[in-house]
Formats: C-alpha cells, structure tokens, sequence
C-alpha cells in the first residue's frame, strides 16, 4: 500500500502534462503527431543545454576560476555533456526524415506562420554562447516585421539575454587573466633572436619563428600575424587573448596546460556540432520543401545556408590553429614560467 507521501513516479515526472501535450492540428492520421514530439524533445534538450551553459557561465564569472581546484574540471565536464546532448539531438534529425514531402504537406499549411525561426530557447543558446543580433544573418527577420518573426515578449527576453556576459566573453576575459607572459617570468629564457624593441622576450622570437615556417607563397600570413597577435586581437578576442590561447595550444603537454586545452577543444566542438545541426537541418529542408518558402516566411533553405555561414561562434579559436608551428621548432619554457603556470594565480 502506498501512503501519502509516498513518491509516485508519473506525479515526479509531471506525465500527465507532458503526455497531455501533443494536439496535432490535422489530426491523428498524418504524420503530425512525430512533428511535434521531434520538437519538443529538441526543447526539453534545449532546456537542458540552457541549464549547463548558465552553470558554466557562474564559473567563469569569477574573478578568478580555479583551474588547479574542481572549477574548472567542473566546466569542462558541463560543456562536454552539451557535446553530448548535441551529438544525441544532431541525430533526431533522421527519424523526422522518416517522414516524406508528401506525408508533411498534409499538414504543413496548418502550421503558418508559426516555425522553428521562433525556437526561444534556440536563440538563448546562440545568444548565452555568444552570438550577438547585429551579426545574425538578416537580423530584421527577429523582429516581427512580417508574420513569423518573434513577438515583442520573446525579442526583448532574447535581447536581454544578450545583455548578460556571454560565454565567449567570459572566456576572453579568463584567456586575458593568465599570467605567461609577466617579463619577471622571463628572465632565464634564452632568446633564439635579437629582441624586437618593446616586444616580450617569447613573442619577438615566435615572430621569426613563424616566418620561418612560412613557405613564399603563404609570406603574407606574417602581417596577419603581427595583427592578431601583436596589435589588434582577432574579432572579440583581444591581443592578450589570443596570444594566451595560442600559447596553451601549443604547449598543451604541459599538466597545468591540460584542463583549459579541454576547454578550448570542447568550445570548437559545440561550435562544429551546432553547425553539423544547421547543416543536416538545411538539408532536411531542402528535401522537405525544396526551395519553397519557410511557414516563419523566410527564404527558407537559402537563409539556412546563409545562417549556416554565419552562425559561427567560436571562430577566433580556429583561426589561433593558423599560426601553430612544429612542435620540435617549440623553445623551452623557462623553469619559473613553468612553475607559475597556473591560472590561480593573478
Ligand atoms: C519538416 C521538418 C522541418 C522543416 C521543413 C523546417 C524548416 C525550417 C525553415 C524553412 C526554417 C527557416 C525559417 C522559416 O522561414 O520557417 C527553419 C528554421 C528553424 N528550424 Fe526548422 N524545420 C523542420 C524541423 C525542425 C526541427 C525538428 C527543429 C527542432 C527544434 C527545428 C528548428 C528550427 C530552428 C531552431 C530554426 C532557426 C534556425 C536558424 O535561424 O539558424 N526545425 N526551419
């Protein structure tokens, strides 16, 4: 006999709402009713998604995040559970393509002009990861100027999610933080070439470094390099940013080196699966409707190419993969750089 208190496991679960949730417009007979639970098993993931990346996002808040303490393992273990949930959620995508053109066009024009376009919780992801309005691609379809756009409640909680410190933010903050390149550090190393003037010991020889490894044709790279690396920054990344991020790729071996590498690995893979998920999404459209118009009223499978293109988040990662040079080519790090490789420290 259960008593009252007793936990009862469709009452935990709050079945009965969920199970009540799914009234496809045309009824029982087409394919509707996977439609709809295709979707709001990607919103249930979504939530979750949400839930890690807010998680991730109080620890880098931190004035300082304990790479050498739980923190930071912490972080990257959440973000790999977004790899996960991805790699789960990229594959659903073929069971809705168990569902042919014909079986959706019986029920499609009942969904005008509602559209995935209008997933709130697909838009706090891109958004809590980092990516902003004004570089979405044709941004005046968000603001509801033809049916299918957000309604005013959704575009201002997307605009205020934007509002609060992104992930990639945090992340070019954390980068800026670490503590290589302190001239203190430096002063055992052995400079491979003459210094530049007012250049830090390691980055005057990764200069000549690099342009060794040039072949003729690639010589320009150098300016691109003095640019990212010794000037401007790259997109959101700052100078100092990119160069800490360059450094922990290269020296990845490094122990203390491990945990933020993991970090910036798994940051590329969220990024490559949340393409992977715009490309197969394209591609279900494309065989779905041709070149049709989308219910939300865009273009359809051109502007998912074009969201495709754009989209990116984490793109200055990948451009730090440019200016690698052989491992073997790698000067030592002097014995204090290394002892105070630690992000613990200021
Ligand atoms: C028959 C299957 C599907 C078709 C034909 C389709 C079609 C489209 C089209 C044409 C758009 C562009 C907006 C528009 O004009 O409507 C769109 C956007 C979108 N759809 Fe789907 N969709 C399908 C299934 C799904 C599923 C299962 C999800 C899961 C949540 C989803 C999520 C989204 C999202 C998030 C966007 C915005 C993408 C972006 O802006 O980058 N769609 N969809």
């Amino acid at each position: 006999m259960t008593s009252k208190s007793d936990l009862y496991y469709s009452d935990y679960l709050e079945l009965e709402k969920i199970l009540n949730s799914q009234h496809p417009k045309s009824g029982f007979a087409t394919d509707e009713m996977l439609f709809i639970i295709i979707h709001q098993a990607y919103e249930l993931w979504f939530k979750q998604i949400i839930h890690e990346l807010d998680a991730v996002r109080t620890i880098f808040s931190k004035e300082n995040v304990n790479d050498n303490a739980g923190e930071m393992s912490i972080a990257v273990h959440k973000l790999k559970r977004v790899v996960k949930i991805f790699e789960v959620i990229n594959q659903q995508v073929n069971i809705l393509e168990t569902m042919t053109p014909m079986d959706f066009l019986e029920f499609r024009n009942l969904l005008q002009p509602s559209s995935g376009f209008q997933s709130l919780q697909f838009r706090m992801i891109e958004a809590k990861l980092g990516l902003k309005m004004e570089h979405r691609y044709q941004s005046e379809y968000y603001k509801h100027i033809r049916p299918g756009g957000f309604n005013a409640e959704d575009y201002a909680t997307i605009s205020n999610v934007e509002k609060e410190a992104t992930l990639k933010q945090l992340i070019v903050k954390w980068a800026e933080r670490t503590p290589f390149f302190d001239e203190a550090l430096w002063g055992e190393y052995q400079s491979l070439y003459p210094i530049e003037e007012g250049t830090q010991k390691f980055w005057s020889d990764y200069k000549q470094m690099y342009a060794n490894s040039l072949s003729k044709a690639e010589h320009g790279r150098l300016n691109e390099l003095e640019k990212v690396f010794y000037k401007e920054g790259s997109g959101d990344f700052s100078m100092n940013a990119m160069r800490a991020i360059l450094f922990i790729m290269m020296y990845r071996n490094l122990p203390i080196f491990h945990l933020p590498f993991d970090l910036l690995t798994t940051l590329i893979d969220i990024d490559e699966l949340l393409s992977q998920w715009r490309y197969k999404h394209m591609l279900m459209t494309r065989r779905m409707i041709g070149m049709r118009v989308g219910t939300g009223g865009t273009s359809g499978a051109g502007y998912l190419e074009g969201a495709l293109r754009q989209h990116y988040i984490f793109r200055e990662l990948n451009e730090v993969t440019t200016y690698l040079i052989e491992r073997s080519k790698l000067p030592d790090l002097p014995n204090a750089v290394k002892e105070k490789m630690s992000f613990n420290t200021k």
